[in-house]
């Protein structure tokens, strides 16, 4: 089953000049691609009016996050652990707790 992010990839534009999604420029790089130029030439992006400016850019910030590889997921949330107030009343964490 395709990711949230592998139906909007499909449906955006990666080379706007060529007509190509976003997608295409993906998997070529996820087949292994490392420069706009082997992109390119998988792909068929570039060449158009913008002077590859476009899809140039998008190709140079995909490299770049697949060499630092994905952002690490958020930390989960914790409860904090129950801590008596200074003047010894339950805090409503450590009431929680109690429970
Ligand atoms: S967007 Fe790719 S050549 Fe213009």
């Amino acid at each position: 089953m395709a990711t949230e992010e592998e139906i909007l990839a499909r449906l955006r534009p990666g080379c706007i000049c060529k007509g190509i999604r976003l997608h295409t420029i993906i998997t070529a790089i996820n087949q292994g691609a490392a420069s706009f130029q082997e992109v390119a030439g998988k792909t068929g992006i570039g060449g158009g009016s913008c002077g590859s400016k476009r899809c140039g850019l998008k190709v140079v910030e995909l490299l770049s996050q697949k060499k630092s590889g994905p952002a690490p997921p958020p930390a989960p949330a914790t409860d904090s652990p129950a801590r008596p107030s200074p003047d010894g009343a339950q805090t409503e964490n450590s009431a929680r707790n109690n429970e």
